[in-house]
């Protein structure tokens, strides 16, 4: 069965006896509320690593002022069951005060990818996510971290963050787990009303609409991002957008004028209470 840890001193314990039968471990930290986006991570590592700890933390330091920490929502029985059947061995429950003691005394700060995208409307983001994964990966000590596409700048940043600090670990990531009909799987989408969750599919298509025009020979960064903007003029009616773009991946510039390489389409839509993030990353030669 599962083992429940909720300070560093037990997931080092942990740790040190997985490690001490040769264990290699993968870790997948999350902020809760899982769903099958989450599941697919769980299920990648424990065929990945020997041995499979996940977290459960709502970061308070990556959420802005008027961003949704208090009513980011919270279910961790559920939580626990789902991390269990999905191959997890170890779930790390940790309280604010464990993992900031004496609050923000010493913080990571990222000065690259963090001027566009959600970086650009989520200021200081990304420093929270560098601040908490530098002492969730301190703590874990883990040989693979597994992180989703559907944050894909949080992948290019993490990536650089493990790059930086020199932490000896292989990051490994996931494809985007979707709805039905498209909507990519996220804990804040029961925060949609019923008509904006029937209008939610058409983020996804329109992303598909510009990859399609990119597979189609496309190279104009500034064309693709118009036509996606168009799609969203004609089919999106209560969301309002937030963010399209079109950047090279993992660098998140343009590093040619014209496309070249692998590409990303993404793009952030408001609605009233939730806003959702999407993205599809290509390779357009
Ligand atoms: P959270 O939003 O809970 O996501 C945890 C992990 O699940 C991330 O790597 C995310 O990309 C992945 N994920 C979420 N929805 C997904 C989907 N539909 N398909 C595939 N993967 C999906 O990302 C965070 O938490 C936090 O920023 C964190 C890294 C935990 C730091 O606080």
């Amino acid at each position: 069965t599962m083992s429940l840890l909720s300070t560093p001193a037990e997931v080092r314990q942990f740790v040190r006896e997985q490690k001490h039968l040769g264990k290699t471990v993968g870790f997948v930290p999350t902020m809760g509320y899982l769903h099958e986006g989450h599941g697919s991570l769980f299920r990648k590592a424990a065929a990945t690593s020997d041995c499979v700890i996940a977290s459960c933390f709502v970061n308070p330091t990556q959420f802005g002022e008027k961003d949704d920490y208090v009513n980011y929502p919270k279910d961790r029985l559920r939580d626990t069951q789902l991390a269990e059947s999905c191959g997890v061995d170890a779930l790390f429950l940790p309280e604010p005060s464990v993992i900031y003691p004496n609050g923000e005394q010493v913080t990571v700060k990222v000065n690259e990818k963090t001027d566009v995208l959600c970086g650009k409307s989520r200021p200081g983001h990304f420093d929270g996510v560098a601040t908490v994964l530098t002492k969730l990966f301190t703590i874990t000590q883990p040989d693979r971290v597994y992180f989703g596409m559907k944050d894909a700048q949080q992948v290019a940043i993490v990536s650089s963050l493990i790059e930086s600090f020199h932490f000896p670990i292989e990051l490994i990531s996931c494809p985007i787990v979707r709805e039905e009909d498209g909507l990519a799987k996220s804990s804040r989408n029961v925060r949609l009303l019923s008509e904006e969750r029937r209008e939610a599919s058409e983020v996804y298509r329109g992303l598909k609409f510009g990859s399609e025009l990119i597979l189609n020979g496309e190279k104009d960064f500034d064309r693709i991002i118009r036509a996606v903007r168009g799609y969203y003029e004609k089919h999106l009616t209560l969301g309002s957008v937030d963010y399209i773009d079109v950047l090279n991946y993992p660098e998140l510039t343009r590093t040619k004028e014209m496309m070249s390489g692998r590409v990303i389409i993404a793009c952030a839509v408001r609605y009233l209470n939730a806003r959702l993030i999407d993205n599809i990353t290509l390779d357009c030669d």
